[in-house]
């Protein structure tokens, strides 16, 4: 590997999230602009083991902007946590002539990256996500429209339990982060939401929140539950058994991962995609480029790592407020 930038690689890890092509778009774009030359490693860690790759040029990355998934396609790669992977993964980048590598994904591909740049392999990482569960970083690239999706997926349930006086269990995910729960919650006026973050009695903070509510005059409710905490259709069976209401359960499951990125998710995604080949260029490796008080900037990837990110306390405290 070179110390003079010349060539640079692009992959995208783990789940894939809307906005993620947008940031193709621009470290692609910024890079040629930059004068280097730029290849897309398909399905993450995997293509850069298989050595699968396409050159990338600024017409490549054309119409890919308002689409949703991710143009380079994506993967989980459980082998790239063991040293001697990594190690094959910076000798196939050698072999393609890679000086610097851009991750996309969320904190598994992270810890990938860190370990090629240990490796040899200069690398960037950017938090692309819907789950907003990265602790450095404000906000990940898909967390909006993944929200603009649950909404639209939560409006409609609220229409068809308001017309039928029931009770509506909507799973959502969050890969053990409450964000997306608590943002649909005070979107959509759901009267209970759990999250991983804040323990919760069933008999407490359903149960008896759907009683109190009735008795307030609320003929339909809404419940919102972070994925991974309870099964939805025993909770609706135990709702419809302990408060006579009707219930229905639903799972949004991978919908809320697709669809037209919105605005937000682009706007970040560029300005994160052109961060990231900035850093290269001027030298700089191991870095998460994140956001901090609504700024772009970056951080070293282990310091980031370490970090531990706190749902906001008035997020929550606001969600309850508004559902009484
Ligand atoms: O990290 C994104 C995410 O959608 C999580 O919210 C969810 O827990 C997980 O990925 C689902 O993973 P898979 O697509 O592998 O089923």
């Amino acid at each position: 590997m070179s110390n003079k930038l010349n060539k640079i690689g692009i992959l995208t890890s783990g789940g894939d999230a809307p906005g993620m092509n947008a940031a193709i778009r621009a470290i692609t774009r910024t890079a040629i602009y930059n004068g280097l030359e730029v290849v897309g490693l398909q399905e993450g860690y995997n293509g850069l083991l298989r050595g699968e790759y396409e050159i990338l040029d600024a017409r490549s990355v054309g119409d890919i902007l308002q689409k949703g998934g991710t143009y380079l396609r994506t993967a989980r790669c459980e082998d790239f946590k063991k040293p001697h992977v990594v190690l094959s993964g910076v000798e196939q980048a050698r072999k393609i002539g890679l000086d610097g590598l851009i991750v996309i994904g969320g904190d598994g591909s992270f810890r990938g990256a860190r370990d090629l740049t240990r490796a040899g392999l200069p690398t960037v990482a950017i938090p692309g996500t819907i789950d907003n569960d990265i602790s450095c970083s404000e906000y990940t690239i898909g967390l909006d429209t993944c929200l603009n999706t649950v909404k639209e997926c939560i409006d409609k349930l609220r229409d068809t339990s308001m017309s039928h006086n029931r009770c509506s269990v909507v799973e959502v995910m969050g890969h053990g982060a409450g964000y997306i729960a608590i943002y649909a919650s005070i979107a959509c006026g759901a009267d209970c939401v759990l999250i991983p973050e804040i323990p919760f009695s069933i008999s407490k903070d359903v149960i008896e929140k759907i009683k109190e509510g009735h008795q307030k005059g609320k003929k339909h409710c809404i419940v919102i539950v972070s994925e991974q905490l309870l099964d939805p259709a025993e909770l609706a069976k135990t709702i419809e058994a302990e408060t006579g209401m009707e219930t229905r359960a639903t799972i949004l499951g991978h919908i809320q991962r697709g669809g037209i990125p919105t605005m937000r998710d682009r706007v970040i995604a560029s300005q994160m995609g052109a961060k990231a080949v900035e850093l290269l260029l001027e030298g700089k490796s191991n870095r998460i480029v994140r956001m901090k008080r609504g700024e772009i900037s970056d951080i070293d990837i282990e310091e980031g790592l370490a970090m531990k990110k706190d749902l906001p306390k008035d997020l929550i405290d606001l969600a309850n407020i508004l559902s009484i």
